[in-house]
């Protein structure tokens, strides 16, 4: 395939044409995604795919282990994966005849970096849109490369070599995670990991801010106070409208994030324009 890759907004989301997933792929036609996922900053997304969930794990495969089940091994999700494929997590507000629901439907409806309270994050996620409301449901990209590029030197100065705590606790105080850990909030905060708040990304040698407002608790070290001031300001930075991209889906869309190297949000803003229904698969972390 002769693939190319176009810029959806400044140094930042490409998207890949020429490509179609449901096809064998060549080693060559691999490492030229995967080293445009990477130039993207880590979002490159793919339209008009036809594929079928066999096909979706597949083409996920060539980015790294899949996860059964997904990176947070929660009963409480257990019913939420596609019948006959545990690699593949449903988040939807669409609902079965009598009233249970398909899929999450609050599914990272806030920035995050996904399980960054483990000590080996997922690589990253390929989400496909197999139905889409009228408007509403856009994904938010934040890119964490660009968020430390543009703090001042001596900002950057200070937070080098220093440690953040991530905890599962902190989203499920924050958001709609508070439903499935009702009761058992020791769970949530016995799932926590220390990571560089200045890391250097594995592959591209890049140097990025790695903290998120899901589930980044504190800076290790200072006080609570001065640890809360510089996270909220670093939040207010990384999310600044020049450092993200907007995702608004189409149908057949596969796009897939570094979440080494971008925070999401997905919108929850479309409920009263229909459904909204997508497949997620998720990358195995590696070693650092
Ligand atoms: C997620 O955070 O995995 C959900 C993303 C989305 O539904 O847009």
């Amino acid at each position: 395939m002769s693939i190319t890759f176009h810029m959806a907004t400044p140094n930042f989301a490409f998207e890949a044409r020429d490509v179609d997933i449901s096809q064998p792929l060549s080693a060559a036609d691999v490492a030229q995604l995967r080293k445009g996922w990477l130039d993207a900053g880590g979002v490159l997304f793919l339209r008009k795919q036809d594929i079928t969930p066999d096909q979706h794990i597949d083409f996920s495969r060539h980015f790294g282990n899949v996860y059964d089940q997904g990176p947070v091994n929660n009963p409480a999700l257990a019913g939420y994966y596609l019948e006959g494929y545990p690699q593949i997590f449903q988040v939807t507000n669409k609902k079965l005849a009598d009233g249970r629901p398909v899929g999450r439907e609050d599914a990272g409806t806030y920035w995050h970096s996904d399980a960054s309270w483990q000590p080996e994050p997922p690589t990253g996620s390929l989400l496909y849109a197999r139905e889409l409301p009228s408007t509403g449901g856009d994904t938010i990209f934040a890119n964490m490369y660009q968020a430390y590029e543009t703090l001042s030197e001596p900002m950057k100065k200070m937070l080098e070599g220093l440690e953040a705590q991530h905890t599962l606790l902190s989203a499920v105080l924050q958001t709609s995670y508070a439903k499935e850990y009702v009761g058992k909030l020791d769970q949530a905060q016995s799932k926590n990991a220390v990571h560089p708040v200045i890391k250097t990304h594995p592959e591209t040698g890049r140097k990025l801010l790695f903290v998120n407002p899901g589930f980044t608790s504190h800076i290790i070290g200072l006080p609570r106070d001065e640890s809360k001031a510089i996270l909220d300001y670093l939040f207010a930075h990384s999310t600044k409208p020049d450092n993200v991209y907007r995702h608004v889906w189409q149908l057949g869309d596969l796009l897939m994030w570094d979440n080494r190297s971008v925070m999401h949000y997905a919108v929850p803003n479309y409920k009263a324009f229909g459904i909204r229904y997508m497949h997620r698969t998720t990358i195995k972390g590696i070693p650092q």
